[in-house]
């Protein structure tokens, strides 16, 4: 089974552009169009800056395009998280920006003719445990500023809950159907948008030359816009996890539920419907089942966690999709937008969202326009890649690194397994396993095709593990994905394993 979200499907064109070579000099060259990448580009197209946007695949083939696409201030436990590692001062400055994009995307659906819905937004714990952790982010939330964050009981939920956390009005949206707006809006106002152009590498400053598989660019600004960094000045790749996780959506007769919920225990499961374009019945989408991307537990038994759970609760709801997406969570809390390394304005980064982005990547942009075009927002500071609050990551990040070394060991030790057993692979299967020179070769069997490619990551060398759900080699590293034909699927990595 294929795995695509349900917003793919109903955009299997997903926006206008220009697919084709990269050449010109710029004022701003854009690398992602994902909701980070369109949005800027369309805050400088629209200031009167010469933009183009350089796309890998096409409009949004990345993370955004797999999005659950709640737009909300709420956002599970996350204030938690932040307020245990930084003041309520950047409490409130993270708040602020959520605010203001979450009032930017509504403002501009409405101006675009983007279909918004209004819903309340949950998070609810189904445990003791649960009810602490509901109980700590209604307090970071009011303490963040979030007034109408209020504790509610009993919620319209088929299974026994002891609580949520909600706040009213916020909003979701068809991810896509934001992302074509954005990209037509942009080249409304004159920006390009070159689709199907890798970017492998950004070198010099005032110009940046922009080198893709498609020809190159100067520009006097680079907003690199990729999620996670594809370059590794900054050492972004050490400061954030990457996080797979799962989609399904399912037809239901009606309405399945009346809000947008997230679990706050473990494992994660999150809820919101989706209007029908004929307008009958509805969508109820399921998330969840996050886990560190390139796990040694198989991503299909993660899926069929979750459509399992499912069933038991909406016995009635009939699958129509099931996909898989990755975002990035920083060990210090907080996106990381700015300078790839302290006083390089000329580069620019954004990302590290902690599946937030819908709301992040729009305050991202907004703080980057503001950059460049010398505007100011207050809360900006807050997600300053190298102010001195970023220490308060260091100690994670160390442990997070020890264990990203230890899977380096794991993962050059593990083919060894692969000496003794060598067996048939069945279609859909793959097993990394040592050549005759002694190197790790990754070896695949897909609609009966068997493929060999190198079996060491082209970012820094790690082990790469098949991933039997989307078939796929993903690297447990710092999340490239690599198809069985060994290209590149996702970064930080730019090369494709070569074939063997
Ligand atoms: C399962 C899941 C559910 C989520 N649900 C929500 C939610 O409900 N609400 C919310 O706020 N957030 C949610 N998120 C998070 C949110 O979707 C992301 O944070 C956000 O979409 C990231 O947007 P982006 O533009 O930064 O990255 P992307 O959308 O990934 O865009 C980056 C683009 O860069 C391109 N690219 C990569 N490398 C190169 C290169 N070398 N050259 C050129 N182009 C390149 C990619 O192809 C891609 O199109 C969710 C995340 C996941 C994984
Ligand atoms: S993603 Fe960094 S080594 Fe693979």
């Amino acid at each position: 089974m294929t795995l695509t979200s349900v917003w793919r499907d109903r955009h299997p064109v997903t926006a206008p552009g220009e697919a084709g070579t990269l050449s010109g000099d710029w004022d701003v060259v854009v690398v992602g169009a994902g909701i980070t990448g369109l949005t800027t580009a369309g805050l400088l197209a629209r200031a009167g800056k010469s933009v183009v946007v350089v796309e890998a695949r096409h409009v949004g083939a990345g993370t955004t395009g797999g999005s659950t696409a709640k737009v909300s201030i709420q956002q599970g436990t996350h204030y938690s998280r932040v307020a245990r590692r930084h003041p309520a001062s950047v409490l409130r400055k993270y708040a602020d920006a959520q605010t203001e994009a979450l009032a930017w995307v509504a403002r501009f659906c409405d101006e675009h003719g983007v279909a918004l819905q209004r819903r309340s937004a949950y998070t609810y714990a189904t445990s003791a445990s649960g009810v602490r952790s509901v109980r700590a982010e209604l307090e970071a939330l009011h303490r963040a500023g979030v007034e109408q964050a209020t504790w509610v009981d009993d919620l319209a939920l088929p299974f026994r809950v002891r609580g949520a956390v909600m706040v009213p009005d916020q909003a979701q949206l068809d991810p896509l159907e934001l992302l074509d707006a954005l990209a037509a809006d942009a080249i409304r106002h004159g920006a390009t948008i070159v689709q199907g152009a890798r970017v492998r590498r950004v070198h010099g400053h005032a110009p940046c030359t922009v080198v893709t598989d498609a020809g190159e660019a100067t520009a006097a600004t680079v907003v690199v816009a990729t999620n996670m960094p594809i370059l590794d000045r900054g050492g972004f790749f050490a400061r954030a996890k990457p996080a797979r996780s799962y989609g399904l959506a399912f037809r239901t007769p009606e309405r399945a539920v009346d809000g947008m919920y997230l679990s706050a225990d473990a494992p994660s499961r999150s809820l919101r419907d989706a209007p029908v374009a004929d307008g009958s019945g509805s969508l109820l989408l399921v998330g969840g089942d996050g886990h560190k991307t390139g796990g040694p537990t198989s991503e299909l038994s993660h899926l069929d966690g979750l459509r399992e759970w499912t069933h038991g609760y909406y016995p009635e709801a009939v699958e129509t999709h099931a996909w898989s997406a990755q975002d990035y969570v920083p060990h210090h809390g907080l996106p990381y937008v700015g300078p790839i390394l302290p006083g390089s304005d000329q580069l620019l980064v954004a990302g590290g969202y902690s599946k937030w982005g819908m709301t992040n990547g729009v305050a991202a942009s907004l703080a980057l326009a503001g950059r460049i075009l010398g505007g100011h927002q207050e809360w900006a500071s807050a997600f300053d890649p190298w102010s001195t609050r970023e220490l308060a990551g260091l100690p994670e990040s160390a442990r997070v690194n020890a264990e990203v070394a230890v899977e380096m060991t794991a993962g050059w030790l593990r083919p060894l397994r692969g000496l003794a057993s060598r067996n048939e692979l069945g279609d859909g299967e793959g097993e990394v396993r040592f050549d005759r020179v002694g190197t790790p070769s990754a070896t695949s069997r897909t609609d009966g095709v068997e493929r060999t490619v190198a079996g060491v990551c082209t970012h820094l060398g790690g082990v790469v593990r098949w991933n039997d759900a989307e078939r796929s080699w993903d690297c447990p590293l710092h999340g490239s994905r690599f198809g069985p034909d060994g290209e590149v699927l996702e970064g930080p990595a730019t090369c494709g394993l070569r074939r063997r």
